[in-house]
């Protein structure tokens, strides 16, 4: 009775903020199983606080080594409103501190309702009920606002791991997954994140099946286990609001948001309670910030300084906070992957490669080599002129997958030269590398 007079006062609210509001599901999909057990209570905190808000919710989505505390920070300063850990393996986080203290950065100094910040969900993920159970009151106990449990990662590494998507089709082990989480931590919310099947109807019995576990609030990528990478292919919304309208929980759309004009598209054609965003935002962390949206036709030197003050601002936060960890992703390699993405269209430029090359030097390890590359890059590009920095406004890090850069670097032989020459030296010195391991030089 609760659940469907929250409904009722749910689609009254999103039919008050203009949205289509979902109408009644259709035969087939009533007759699949969508209705939360009985013993199951709804928690009042996380869940109400983020339905009963007046507007969307902005969400930054979980990136493994790009979720440090600086960016959501970053984010957050811009709109978002909720925001996520990146995802945390189970079993290494249950059994090593080393992994925890190099991977968790919750910070209740910035977040966290209970602490009365902006609320903070952790990720975790697994396919062992006991590990999964175990991280989840740790994390509980730690102070996050919920946990959410990934069954959306479609890389190798989850494959081999039975995790993520890998795991979603596997619906007896995620809901003993489920069950056993709410056992121990009733009162924690508990959310999921979903990638859509290869047809509705399973993609509705998943979901289904979850709700009915016990999880509180779903995101749903609207794309497929294969559509990855280079496969990336448009999302499929009609399938997230399908999901919307079948289950009686909140539900977060995710997938093909490339602006800010498709953060309210997305909240229009699929009714979700809110819009999460991971590529577009790790390129522009203002994606939420709607009083602030460039205009189409704007010039690349209007994006470009809004893209250094971003990434000037993100700087200043990662010298405050820095991001744990170390080695390929964690510490200052993460700094520099946002560095990289946020100043993309810049870096893509032959006139800025020599940046772009120290930037991934190994040798540039320090907060402020990385400032100095970007003040650099800011006054180089004061110096340009107009034609030197006109790229075509499709041309964006968010697009790298979506279609053929239409970008066509200028021919410049001695750039291109150059460059050869730089790959050349690289691939010589790892034959070097290669030899002497083999000889023991
Ligand atoms: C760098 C990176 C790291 C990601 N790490 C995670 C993760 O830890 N957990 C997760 O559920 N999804 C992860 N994702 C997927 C995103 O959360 C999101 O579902 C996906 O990128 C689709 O959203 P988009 O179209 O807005 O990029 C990651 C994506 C990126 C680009």
């Amino acid at each position: 009775m609760r659940l469907v007079v929250a409904a009722l006062a749910m689609m009254m609210m999103l039919s008050a903020r203009g949205f289509r509001v979902p109408t009644s599901p259709t035969k087939r999909l009533s007759s699949l199983s969508s209705s939360p057990s009985p013993n199951f209570t709804p928690t009042p905190d996380l869940i109400s606080y983020l339905t009963s808000s007046p507007t969307p919710q902005y969400i930054t989505a979980p990136m493994v080594a790009q979720s440090d505390l600086a960016f959501r920070t970053l984010t957050r300063n811009h709109g978002a409103t909720l925001t996520y850990t990146q995802m945390l393996h189970a079993r290494n986080f249950v059994s090593s501190k080393s992994f925890r203290d190099d991977n968790y950065d919750f910070n209740p100094k910035l977040e966290g309702l209970k602490y009365n910040n902006p609320p903070l969900i952790a990720q975790i993920a697994g396919d062992d009920v006991k590990f999964m159970t175990e991280a989840a009151q740790i994390l509980a106990d730690s102070g996050v606002d919920g946990i959410d449990i990934n069954l959306g990662c479609p890389q190798a590494i989850a494959r081999k791991g039975n995790y993520g998507a890998y795991l979603l089709p596997q619906t007896e082990l995620t809901t003993e997954i489920v069950r056993s989480i709410k056992k121990k931590l009733p009162t924690t919310p508990l959310t999921a994140k979903i990638r859509i099947q290869d047809n509705i109807y399973d993609t509705l019995t998943i979901a289904g099946k979850l709700q009915e576990a016990g999880v509180e609030m779903l995101t749903v990528h609207g794309r497929t286990l294969k559509e990855n990478k280079t496969l990336t292919r448009q999302a499929n919304w009609d399938a997230i609001s399908q999901v919307v309208r079948h289950l009686d929980i909140p539900v977060i759309a995710n997938g093909g948001i490339e602006d800010s004009r498709d953060v309210h598209a997305i909240l229009e054609t699929t009714a979700a309670v809110g819009c999460m965003s991971s590529e577009a935002l790790l390129e522009n962390p203002s994606l939420y910030d709607f009083q602030n949206v460039l205009p189409a036709d704007c010039s690349s030197r209007v994006v470009l300084d809004r893209q250094v003050k971003l990434c000037k601002e993100y700087i200043e936060l990662a010298k405050l906070y820095p991001p744990v960890g170390n080695g390929r992703f964690g510490g200052h390699s993460a700094v520099k992957a946002h560095v990289f993405k946020m100043l993309y269209i810049a870096f893509s430029s032959p006139k800025f490669q020599d940046l772009r090359n120290n930037l991934g030097h190994k040798k540039t390890h320090k907060i402020e080599q990385t400032e100095e590359i970007v003040n650099d890059l800011e006054s180089r590009l004061n110096m340009a002129t107009d034609e030197d920095i006109d790229f075509p406004s499709t041309f964006s890090w968010y697009r790298r997958h979506r279609q053929p850069l239409v970008v066509k670097p200028t021919i410049n032989k001695n750039a291109a030269k150059e460059e050869i020459n730089v790959r050349l030296k690289a691939l010589k010195e790892r034959r070097t590398e290669r030899m002497n391991s083999l000889t023991g030089a």
